[in-house]
């Protein structure tokens, strides 16, 4: 693992699309594993920029989403899919056909859950993961006590979840639903590479204890430590409770890796 400080949210997003980048450039036909929330919705600001601009293209690319609210249809505005719709697949080239993404409204959730374990392995696996976390430490919908070798599944969401979620249904927290569909943490550790996403004072505590503490299924993006190329991109609010700050600075700017990224 790898931790990044950046200056600011639009620094982080910025480096986060700068691998996004790098990666579809080399692979026309990445596998995209990609997450909804309020971190990353400057990373699909970055991404459309550049699709304009650029001519960054994911014509070729294949992307699957991270989890999806049960009972939630794809057109339902509190959905993931229409997050996704609105926030990056109409401002890109992505082919429709090649957006992934559970339904939550489907009639057999666990079938659903297994279809979409084989469709990821089927299509040739996720190249680059990008997440976010949540403040009980969650990756995707992987609650408190989510198996560190779990696949995709049906989760009961936490009430902290509930609670920081609420946003996206007006502010009522009555109105979440109760469980999400959620890639599990086995199924995310099979990427060949993801970014972990953090910003703001508010995730400080929780990205210290996924990074520095042992890794436990109560925080189930303390199993990133597990995973062989994962780096988290954190800006200096999200930061300020590593105690090793100083030398995650020194590994960025010594890194060869990072040559090009800095
Ligand atoms: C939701 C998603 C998670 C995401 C989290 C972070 O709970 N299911 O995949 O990591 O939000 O949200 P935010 O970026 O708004 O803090």
């Amino acid at each position: 693992m790898e931790v990044i400080i950046r200056p600011s949210h639009d620094a982080v997003a910025a480096l986060a699309a700068d691998i996004v980048a790098a990666e579809v450039r080399e692979n026309p036909a990445l596998g995209l594993g990609l997450a909804t929330g309020s971190t990353m919705e400057l990373v699909y600001d970055e991404l459309a920029a550049r699709h304009a601009r650029d001519a960054l293209s994911f014509a070729q690319a294949r992307t699957f989403n991270l989890d999806e609210y049960v009972g939630l249809a794809g057109d339902d505005a509190s959905s993931y899919r229409y997050y996704m719709e609105q926030r990056l697949f109409s401002r890109i080239d992505v082919d429709a056909a090649n957006t992934h993404l559970m339904n939550g409204a489907a009639e057999d959730l666990d079938a659903e859950c297994v279809a979409y374990d084989q469709l990821i392995v089927e299509s040739g696996g996720i190249d680059l993961q990008l997440l976010g976390i949540g403040r009980v430490g969650h990756i995707g919908f992987n609650e408190p006590l989510s198996a560190l070798r779990s696949r995709t599944r049906v989760k009961a969401l936490s009430p902290q979840t509930i609670e920081q979620n609420a946003a996206l249904f007006g502010g009522d927290a009555s109105r979440v639903p109760r469980h999400g569909l959620t890639m599990g943490v086995g199924t995310i550790l099979d990427c060949r590479r993801c970014v972990l996403l953090a910003t703001g004072e508010s995730k400080a505590a929780i990205v210290a204890k996924a990074v520095e503490g042992p890794v436990t299924s109560m925080i189930s993006a303390s199993a990133l430590q597990l995973h062989p190329r994962c780096v988290v991109i954190v800006d200096e609010a999200a930061a300020t409770e590593l105690s090793q700050r100083e030398y995650y600075r020194w590994i960025f700017e010594n890194e060869p890796e990072w040559d090009a990224f800095r």
